[in-house]
């Protein structure tokens, strides 16, 4: 038999075991939902960012827990119940990743990373990781935060027409900034990608191959997601990208890592390394100290290879959703020059261009944009999870199902999904009002009692998920976005070039800002030094 017709043997197996586990056997099958516009692929293509309107009207219409379909109609549960998703969330080994997902993550970042272990591998990384990314240690990277912001400040500002104004796409400049931090605050090396004089660093080059090329579409990403196979037989664009970006931050940590590694020795006068020897502020030199550090008990250290996929993990991790993050903030204050000149006053007050951590959280209408922009805009729109066995997931109010009868819990089993809402749930107009889809930072003064029961991290948001698997990095880009916005909004003016309502979020995964019709998001703003009058 040719390997072609052991593929589709295969393929057609796996479809039918999922086909008749789907029809007979998950609960999930009983819950009230939409049609699905494909037997094959469910609702795979409206989950997505430019889905979001009609993904808001299935929970206007079904309420905060429903059914929608996955692989070959398969029943999932898409929530947005704050209870039901506190337990998922605080029950991490019940529910895991999925294998397709951290497939595709590992095509990112190795099978080691962070973002795709689980058990007792993931325990252990965020143990010895943790740490690294704690209040004290963020507060180091200060210098950090400020020194590639005002290199993006100096770097627009070089680029100013004899008009007086540049007309750019924001996330440009900004993905090479939170580039350049990740370098220096992740491994202390410094890719200097906002220089003009140097040519174009290998990563950055990996990163916007991988960027800028199409996400697959279609029964045929559907397919792939589950076959991977699929992917190596007939690569696209986006597979052979991220191939090759992830082969250029291997050898780049593999150099790291050696090179640290030697300076870490040389610089001992005794044979052992010991946790107190530990003086690097950047994520990678306290993660190689921890691992040689000899009183650090031999069953939690990590192997090479788990400090290796570390490397991919936070470049990719940490560079693009801040990015994404920060593109949505200065289009928001584009939208909205009132607000924007208002912060402007707010950060001028200020008599210094590097103020501290403290100083920056302190300033109020800073943090209320901030915090309006990562409920409008959560850079990831929605997390998955399989249960690992059957069980009873509580809800906050009981429901009618598809039978009409009363739940008051919702039994899953063994292998069901679980798609966890995030941009629904902070513009969902039941907790935020009929205003929700507004920008409104003011809303914060008087935030809505209902948000405290959100069990997310930060700030009553799902924007950087909650539980054991919360995202590790978010007072970094939290004060990374501050410092961020705290020099340019102080430098620069900003202002729309399109309609606003031509501006849409775009992607799967992460939603970025683009303009309609884009597969690929831009967003061009005119930009002009600000001058006080
Ligand atoms: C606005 C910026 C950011 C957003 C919105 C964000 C959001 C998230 C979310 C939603 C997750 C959970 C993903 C899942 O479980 O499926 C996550 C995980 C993670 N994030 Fe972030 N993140 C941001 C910035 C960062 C930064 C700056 C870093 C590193 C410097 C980082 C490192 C990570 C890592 C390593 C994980 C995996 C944690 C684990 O599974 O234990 N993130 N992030």
């Amino acid at each position: 038999m040719s390997a072609a017709l052991v593929l589709v043997a295969g393929i057609v197996l796996v479809a039918l075991i999922k086909f008749w586990r789907t029809l007979y056997r998950s609960p999930l099958r009983h819950l009230r939902g939409p049609r699905a516009p494909s037997v094959l692929s469910g609702h795979f293509n409206q989950l997505a960012a430019t889905h979001q309107a009609l993904i808001r009207e299935w929970v206007n219409e079904y309420g905060p827990n429903f059914k929608i379909r996955g692989f070959f109609n398969a029943p999932s549960l898409f929530t947005t119940d704050t209870k039901a998703i506190h337990h998922v969330l605080t029950h991490s080994t019940d529910y895991c990743k999925p294998l397709d997902a951290r497939r595709l993550l590992a095509r990112l970042s190795g099978p080691a990373g962070v973002l795709v272990t689980e058990g007792e591998q993931h325990r252990n990384q965020r143990r010895v990781m943790n740490p690294a990314f704690g209040p004290v240690q963020i507060r180091g990277l200060m210098g950090v935060f400020h020194e590639k912001s005002l290199a993006l400040r100096d770097y627009w500002m070089s680029q100013v027409s004899e008009d007086g104004s540049i007309r750019t796409n924001v996330g440009d400049g900004i993905s090479k900034m939170t580039l350049d931090v990740i370098g220096v605050a992740g491994f202390n090396y410094d890719f200097e990608t906002l220089r003009t004089d140097k040519p174009t660093n290998e990563v950055n080059k990996a990163f916007q191959a991988l960027f800028q090329s199409p996400l697959p579409r279609g029964t045929f990403a559907l397919l792939a997601r589950f076959f991977p196979i699929l992917m190596t037989l007939f690569p696209t664009e986006r597979t052979k990208a991220a191939a090759q970006a992830l082969a250029v931050m291997r050898r780049f940590g593999m150099q790291l890592i050696e090179e640290k590694k030697q300076q870490i020795m040389s610089e001992k006068t005794s044979h052992s390394v010991e946790k107190k020897d530990v003086q690097g502020r950047d994520i990678l030199s306290l993660l190689i100290k921890s691992n040689l550090a000899s009183d650090v008990p031999e069953n939690q250290r990590l192997t090479d290879e788990d400090v290796l996929a570390q490397v991919p993990t936070f470049l990719a991790a940490g560079h693009e959703t801040t990015a994404t993050a920060t593109g949505w903030l200065l289009c928001e204050l584009s939208k909205h020059p009132e607000f924007q000149q208002k912060l402007r006053e707010e950060l001028l007050s200020v008599d210094t261009d590097t103020p501290t951590m403290e100083a920056l959280n302190e300033l109020p209408y800073l943090d209320k944009v901030v915090r309006e922009t990562l409920r409008l805009h959560a850079p990831v729109l929605m997390v998955n999870r399989e249960a690992q066995r059957d069980d009873v997931i509580p809800v906050s109010e009981p429901f009618v199902d598809a039978q009409c009868t009363l739940q008051r819990e919702i039994a899953v089993k063994r292998g069901d999904m679980v798609f966890i809402g995030i941009a629904a749930l902070q513009t969902a107009e039941g907790v935020w009002g009929e205003d929700a889809l507004e920008f409104k930072p003011d809303r914060w003064d008087d935030p809505p009692e209902a948000i405290t029961n959100t069990p997310g991290v930060w700030g009553h948001l799902l924007t950087f998920l909650g539980g054991t698997r919360a995202c590790i990095g978010y007072r970094f880009s939290l004060v990374e976005l501050k410092a961020l916005i705290f020099a340019l909004i102080r430098a620069f003016e900003f202002e729309l070039t399109a309609p606003a309502e031509d501006i849409q979020a775009i992607g799967r995964f992460l939603q970025r800002a683009g303009l309609r019709g884009q597969e690929v998001p831009a967003l061009p703003l005119l930009i002009r030094p600000y001058r006080r009058v």
